[in-house]
């Protein structure tokens, strides 16, 4: 019985020793939290350690607490400490220890731990009990802070006054401290090298902030392009100089935007970039709006990290100006010297022409001599010579620069003659005939033989056109140019002109000679038959006198050149006019034209003249519009060339639509081509821009009047 109640006493002990035991550990495990998670609130490795020896030494009532940080050769030093104020700090303290160099410290990265109760007592070597000493150590406890595999450092706990006996709890929680110490460190490094990359990369972003600023101040368009030509990049110079806005342009093929053909000059310059790494030279590239620009342009291969071929980057300098006056430089230096060639030929022609002129003159005082025919041969050798005469005059005076005021001219006497000579001097081959118009021509302000010089030049060129003979036509009308007319031709003032045609049933000329035969020097003739002046001698007389040219030709058909000549102001005769032109009945009309300005004029002239205007400014509104109001709508005015939906294909589908449908094409461009095409899809009528209202207002009339019958 007795033995049992001591049995049980003993037991009770025994549990609360346990439990005690456990409390312990309890307590010791929230401490060991404690301190873990007040050393992990820093990511600061400096502040992590100071912590750390901070916290141990208070907890352990230890008189020195540090840690020591192995280098690479496993010397190393005391970094941080806290030492209770009668012992010497030992912070920064540098060791280079024999034992820790030859073993580079692998007894303590194998996880070992060293003791020592006291530093005499203990089995030491000589040289490391000197080392304690020198710190003032008693008693010892040292464990390992590990990085991974790798020794970090050592965490020492000591004891300088008196020896002790270390608790294994006590080793444990030293223990368990340099294992969070561990990972604290791993973490504030990791810290440090994110910062670090952060740094570094808003460094990076900054620059390319500020590079991408200064490729926006840049006048120059950049664009960077991938090798299939899908726009990368677009500066705010491009959206300048091409039109297209930044998101307009991402994504885009350069190709198709930039280009109106892949011409063999960009072949050429892709070539070149991607075999030798860049190009540079002139190319033509079109805006949004179409309009043709001429860049200089400087291509660079980019390449990847793997030196691969990755992009294009290309810097576009606008040099269509500069091109252009360019042009117009070389132009007047060509006529300044040809001017001052002119003055001297004319000079020399001058004392040429005396003697021929004086001769003819004592011809002409025989007249029995000579039978009629003879004194007309005559007559026309006298009429030149005076005109070559004229035309050196008039040569002197232009290559001097004086500019005459010219005279109030008549148009039929000057056709007349000009009829004449043609008749005498071209082959028979060539049937010449003239229309003139009933009612009389207005008069002009001009130089005569100017004038007459310009009407040889085209009659001459339409000779030329026709080897095999033909026929050349030579009429005159008057015209008034109004708002509609003045839209559509920038060189036109509103106001009245005398328009003089030449056309010819000749060879025609193509598209691509079109564009050039106003060009000084321009010709397609044998160095021997042509000097390709007339056509720039004409063009620059008729804009002398304030008038211009329009062209229109047709392959193997024949060209017609037509010469506006602003007439002498005369009220009375176009009010005349007004009274002759027919008016509408109130009918619909329809009117499809890319062009706002147009649109604009040609319904409020239309309305004047009492129809009613819908309007449209492509092929799909048109056929839209048509649907909603076919019944009411009498007739439409169509032009042929227009972005999205052409005028051709407009036309076929409101002929689907209504196989009834009245319809007038219009077009702007000298070929003729498209008005076959309309003339194929069987439109009532056709009208050439530009066109007054006079010419709008008889064509409309003319298509509804025969839908009446
Ligand atoms: N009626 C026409 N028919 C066909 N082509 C024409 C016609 N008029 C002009 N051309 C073309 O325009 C070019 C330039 O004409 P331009 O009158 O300026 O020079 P040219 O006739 O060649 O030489 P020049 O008039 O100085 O003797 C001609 O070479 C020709 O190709
Ligand atoms: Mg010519």
């Amino acid at each position: 019985m007795n033995n049992e109640k001591y049995d049980q006493k003993s037991l009770i002990n025994v549990s609360q020793q346990t439990q005690e035991a456990l409390q312990q550990q309890i307590e010791q495990q929230r401490l060991v939290m404690a301190i873990a998670i007040r050393i992990r609130q820093s990511l600061h490795l400096n502040e992590v350690l100071n912590t750390t020896v901070a916290e141990v030494r208070q907890f352990l009532h230890a008189d020195r607490v540090l840690i020591y940080r192995f280098e690479e050769d496993y010397s190393g030093s005391v970094v941080v400490e806290s030492v209770g104020n009668d012992w010497t700090a030992v912070l920064n303290v540098q060791v280079k220890d024999d034992y820790f160099m030859e073993t580079r410290g692998e007894k303590y990265r194998q996880g070992g731990f060293q003791v020592i109760a006291d530093i005499y007592t203990e089995d030491l070597t000589q040289c490391h009990r000197n080392l304690l000493s020198q710190f003032q150590v008693k008693a010892n406890l040292v464990v390992p802070i590990l990085q991974r595999e790798k020794l970090w450092g050592l965490l020492v706990a000591s004891q300088c006054s008196t020896s002790r006996q270390w608790q294994s709890r006590e080793i444990d929680l030293l223990q368990q401290l340099a294992t969070q110490v561990g990972i604290a460190i791993q973490q504030s490094e990791l810290y440090e090298q994110v910062r670090a990359d952060l740094k570094e990369r808003k460094q990076a972003e900054q620059k390319i902030r500020e590079q991408a600023a200064l490729l926006d101040i840049a006048t120059d368009a950049i664009v960077v392009r991938d090798l299939h030509s899908q726009i990368l990049f677009w500066n705010q110079a491009a959206e300048r100089l091409y039109g297209w806005q930044v998101h307009e342009a991402i994504g885009k093929n350069a190709d198709e935007i930039l280009y109106k053909e892949i011409s063999s000059q960009v072949e050429l310059a892709r070539q070149n970039v991607m075999g030798h790494g860049s190009w540079q030279g002139e190319l033509k590239k079109v805006t949004k709006s179409g309009k043709e620009i001429i860049v200089e342009s400087r291509w660079t291969l980019m390449l990847d990290e793997l030196r691969q071929p990755k992009s294009i980057l290309t810097v576009d300098t606008d040099i269509t100006e500069k091109k252009q006056l360019q042009t117009q430089f070389l132009r007047a230096q060509r006529m300044e010297s040809l001017g001052t060639l002119a003055s001297g030929i004319a000079h020399d022609l001058n004392n040429i022409l005396t003697p021929i002129m004086s001769s003819i003159q004592m011809l002409a005082l025989k007249p029995p001599h000579l039978d009629t025919r003879h004194q007309q041969i005559l007559k026309i050798l006298e009429d030149n010579s005076k005109r070559a005469a004229d035309l050196v005059k008039q040569i002197l005076t232009f290559a001097r620069g004086s500019e005459s005021r010219g005279v109030t001219l008549q148009i039929e006497p000057l056709l007349l003659e000009v009829e004449q000579i043609l008749n005498s001097t071209f082959p028979k081959s060539i049937k010449i005939s003239k229309h003139l118009p009933t009612q009389e021509l207005w008069t002009i302000k001009a130089e005569p033989t100017q004038i007459h010089q310009v009407l040889m030049n085209l009659c001459v060129n339409a000779r030329d056109a026709m080897p095999d003979g033909g026929n050349l036509s030579i009429s005159a009308e008057n015209l008034l140019v109004d708002q509609n007319f003045a839209r559509m031709n920038l060189d036109a003032q509103i106001g009245p002109y005398v328009v003089i045609t030449i056309s010819d049933t000749g060879f025609g000329i193509p598209p691509l000679v079109l564009e050039r035969i106003f060009e000084p020097f321009f010709t397609t003739k044998e160095s021997s038959q042509g000097t390709g002046l007339g056509l720039s001698t004409v063009i620059g007389i008729v804009k002398n006198h304030g008038g211009f040219v329009n062209v229109h030709s047709e392959v193997g058909k024949g060209s017609q050149f037509q010469v506006f000549l602003p007439a002498v102001e005369d009220r009375e005769k176009q009010q005349a006019k007004n009274f002759d032109l027919p008016v509408g009945k109130g009918e619909l009309i329809l009117v499809v034209d890319d062009e706002a300005a147009i649109l604009e004029i040609t319904k409020t002239s239309l309305e004047d003249y009492n129809y009613k205007v819908l309007t449209a400014s492509n092929g799909i509104e048109a056929i839209a519009l048509y649907a909603q109001h076919q019944e009411k709508i009498s007739l439409v005015l169509m032009d042929m060339m227009m972005p999205s939906l052409d005028g051709l294909t407009a036309i076929r589908i409101l002929q689907e639509m209504n196989p009834k449908i009245k319809i007038i094409a219009i077009s702007g461009i000298a070929r003729d081509d498209q008005f076959v095409e309309a003339a194929n899809a069987g439109v009532d009528a056709f009208l050439r821009k530009p066109y007054n209202i006079y010419d709008l207002a008889y064509a409309i009339h003319n298509v509804l009047s025969q839908s009446i019958q």
